[in-house]
């Protein structure tokens, strides 16, 4: 299988469903589309690369969708929740709850009390967080395996915005400076065994990613060097996700296999292969398996430029709008069947959304064939962090997400009807 689902697969899976009235070409003027196929062959490929021991986790963040979730718990794996929201979709999706990470850095008193007694795993985002831990730990009886996140100070990516290892993060506790306070707390809570790090997402080189687990692997031989008298050491590190996904054809993904690889050669250099490693992929395993279509409602040529109205924009690409450098998607066209429109005569497009504000663009300057009222733009690799950020601004309706799984067919998610925006906005 490719890097990217194929532009056949993508003809096919569009004019299956045209056909077929699952995607009704009226009401769906945009669909999502989540290849399921696409999903199992990134998560063969990552339980290849990392040692058999390891316990993957999928960030629901990146793809909260309850059937997806409920495949990936199908596959063995667990899930890694960030707001007391995703720990309802984590226990509805039907992970074991000694399979469900919870990391937020806001974790109210009563969420940690309810992460306890359920046994989840917790990583805690500060110092704060623990001492607030133990005292709830008084009066409650719990399983939960417990890990504090430090920042270990490596480097920004190249985003700004999704890097977390630099001299500042508001997560975690930094290395530099409070490296004697960590150690001072694992001596002091004999229930703390484990050590969170998550670099950053997207934009974070595969070497940055290694620096920051390697000081997380170097602290953690300091832990178990203070802990030896004690006969205790430490059990987990959790490595977050973080892994860079390629949205281009000219961009070569990230090698998943070397990843892995040489991580399991640094446990071996620090003489730590006992260790359970956690990983929190969100990106990795959703980006590359989706894509949206929208279809083409103007076609605006005036003497400045050719604008084609589409009807996704700033709502469920938020970032590819708001910071254009950093973010931007391949594109191609569609006819109204679901047909590519291959290249002949060819323009130059700003692609827009639909909503009121100036900047909702969703790339610029894009070449397509010429595209006509009622084609569909394809916009590749939007499985990821994208219907998951929606927004509900201009009240408009979440379109419908489809799931092909081997070659059948189902919603995911139905479109939004106008009484889920009453709903929203009600009382
Ligand atoms: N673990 C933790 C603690 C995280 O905060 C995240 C993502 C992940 C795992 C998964 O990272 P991934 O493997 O997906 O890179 N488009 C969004 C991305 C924010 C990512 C947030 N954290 C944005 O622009 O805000």
């Amino acid at each position: 299988m490719d890097h990217f689902i194929s532009l056949k697969n993508i003809q096919t899976y569009v004019s299956s469903c045209i056909n077929s009235g699952l995607f009704n070409t009226i009401d769906d003027t945009s669909a999502v589309f989540y290849d399921f196929n696409h999903l199992f062959y990134k998560i063969k490929l990552l339980r290849k690369a990392f040692p058999e021991s390891t316990f993957h986790t999928t960030a629901i963040k990146a793809n909260p969708l309850i059937k997806v979730l409920h495949e990936i718990k199908k596959i063995g794996f667990g899930s890694e929740a960030a707001s007391k929201g995703e720990l309802f979709l984590a226990q509805k999706a039907g992970f074991n709850n000694n399979k469900i990470v919870f990391d937020s850095p806001a974790k109210t008193h009563s969420e940690l009390e309810y992460a306890l007694k359920k046994d989840f795993h917790i990583n805690a985002d500060s110092i704060m967080e623990l001492d607030r831990i133990a005292k709830i730990k008084k009066s409650v009886k719990s399983e939960s395996t417990i890990g504090l996140r430090v920042n270990p100070q490596v480097g920004y990516g190249k985003i700004i915005s999704t890097s977390l290892a630099g001299e500042y993060s508001k997560f975690g506790v930094p290395l530099k400076s409070h490296k004697q306070e960590i150690l001072d707390c694992f001596k002091k809570y004999n229930w703390l065994t484990g050590i969170h790090l998550h670099i950053g997402s997207q934009g974070c080189e595969v070497e940055l990613l290694l620096n920051g687990i390697e000081s997380g692997l170097k602290l953690i031989k300091e832990i178990n060097e203070l802990l030896k008298v004690d006969h205790r050491e430490v059990f987990f590190i959790d490595i977050g996700g973080g892994l860079p996904v390629s949205y281009h054809h000219n961009m070569s993904p990230t090698d998943i296999i070397e990843y892995g690889e040489k991580i399991s050669e640094m446990l071996t250099c620090y003489n730590l292969n006992k260790l359970q490693v956690i990983t929190e992929f969100g990106r990795y395993l959703h980006a590359n398996s989706g894509f949206i279509i929208s279809k083409v409602e103007y076609v605006k040529h005036y003497e400045e430029s050719n604008t084609l109205i589409i009807h996704s924009g700033a709502d469920i690409l938020l970032r590819e709008c708001l910071n254009p450098d950093n973010w931007y998607h391949e594109f191609s066209l569609l006819d109204k069947t679901g047909k590519l429109k291959q290249a002949g005569k060819t323009k130059n497009y700003h692609i827009a959304g639909p909503l009121c504000f100036a900047n909702d663009i969703v790339a610029r300057d894009v070449e397509l064939p010429e595209a006509s009222e009622g084609d569909y733009i394809v916009i590749h690799d939007t499985g990821g962090y994208t219907f998951s950020m929606w927004s509900k601004y201009v009240s408009r309706l979440l379109p419908k997400i489809i799931g092909i799984n081997n070659d059948s067919y189902e919603v995911l998610r139905k479109r939004e009807k106008l009484t889920d925006i009453l709903d929203y906005w009600s009382e």
